[in-house]
């Protein structure tokens, strides 16, 4: 019997690309071949593994006459033309709920190490230049006592505003629904945007990207953020007008940002890199051994669900959202 032909879109996981070896004719583009060229030399292709640097747009998807899924190897799905997917009767998947914790912890990491000034202090440490304990030396910003807001209460959101509590913070939290069981179990409070804002000393975006949503971090935000605040993003680039940012944080306007993903990745602004008071990683949030290995899991199990004729479980809600009536895949 033929094997079903997938797309991998780079290596990931190695017991997991073995699974799916095992199971279907995997490909992996070679080196210097775009994902898009390897998917027009492959017209058979019935299962696709995007990563969230993937475009998987409208032309992509005409040139796959037997897709039958795009499994994106992340929870973000910003990358993919969910309608246009969608119109073909192509699922669409994502690696839900496997990253939160893994993201939250990065998220705690980036904010304790703006606040307490870890970066410049472990250059400061390794250039030789400790001569003594100084009473003021490298001082940070206290944690304890004050108000930590979470712009979208989702699932990482939430593991970020728990996270919270332990650290002695209120928690106030924006999101599309009001989470009732979350403000009596834990005390958060909802609120809005401009007043997350004005109160929180430290605001840290959990957004889904949709273009609605684009620089939502814009100039006039960061006005209204407290001279002393702290901003954090391990969500999305294109939320936050990073040129307003960095304005932000020249003039003194901010006590600091640390940033998981940016507008133009994986280009990165020289401004932003030559700025002490910013943490800056290669979005890492889901950079665990044991995360990546689940997500890769996850996406492979999509894939072999759909390609057995079944509706994967993790079908993004944006994808039956789209037309009342899809049509059947395959
Ligand atoms: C995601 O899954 O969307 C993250 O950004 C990748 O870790």
């Amino acid at each position: 019997m033929t094997q079903q032909t997938v797309i991998l879109a780079h290596p990931f996981a190695a017991e997991v690309m073995a699974e799916l070896a095992a199971g279907f004719r995997l490909i992996v583009p070679a080196a210097g071949r775009s994902l898009a060229e390897t998917v027009r030399a492959e017209p058979a292709v019935e299962g696709l593994i995007s990563f969230l640097s993937d475009p998987v747009d409208h032309d992509l998807l005409a040139a796959a006459p037997n897709l039958k899924i795009v499994a994106n190897f992340a929870v973000g799905i910003d990358n993919i033309d969910v309608a246009a997917a969608r119109a073909r009767g192509i699922y669409v998947t994502n690696t839900p709920d496997i990253l939160t914790e893994a993201t939250a912890d990065l998220t705690w990491a980036l904010l304790l190490s703006v606040a307490r000034r870890i970066v410049e202090a472990d250059r400061f440490t390794r250039d030789g230049r400790f001569s003594g304990w100084q009473a003021d030396l490298l001082l940070g910003k206290e944690l304890a006592g004050g108000t930590c807001g979470v712009v979208g209460l989702g699932r990482i959101g939430s593991a970020v505003a728990r996270r919270a509590l332990g650290f002695g913070m209120r928690v106030l939290y924006t999101s599309r629904h009001r989470q009732p069981d979350l403000e009596r179990q834990y005390g958060f409070e909802a609120t809005d945007f401009s007043d997350l804002l004005r109160r929180a000393d430290v605001v840290s975006a959990h957004l889904a990207y949709e273009p609605e949503l684009h620089h939502l971090f814009d100039r006039d935000a960061f006005a209204l953020m407290k001279p002393d605040a702290i901003f954090l993003n391990v969500a999305r680039g294109a939320l936050v007008n990073e040129a307003a940012l960095i304005e932000a944080l020249e003039e003194g306007r901010l006590f600091g940002a640390g940033l998981d993903v940016y507008e133009a990745e994986p280009v990165i602004s020289a401004r932003l890199r030559c700025l002490p008071n910013v943490v800056l990683a290669p979005h890492i949030g889901s950079a665990t051994t044991a995360t990546r290995t689940g997500m890769a899991r996850m996406a492979a199990v999509s894939v072999g669900q759909a390609l057995a004729g079944r509706i994967p479980d993790h079908l993004v809600p944006e994808w039956s959202r789209q037309h009342p009536s899809p049509p059947a895949p395959g």
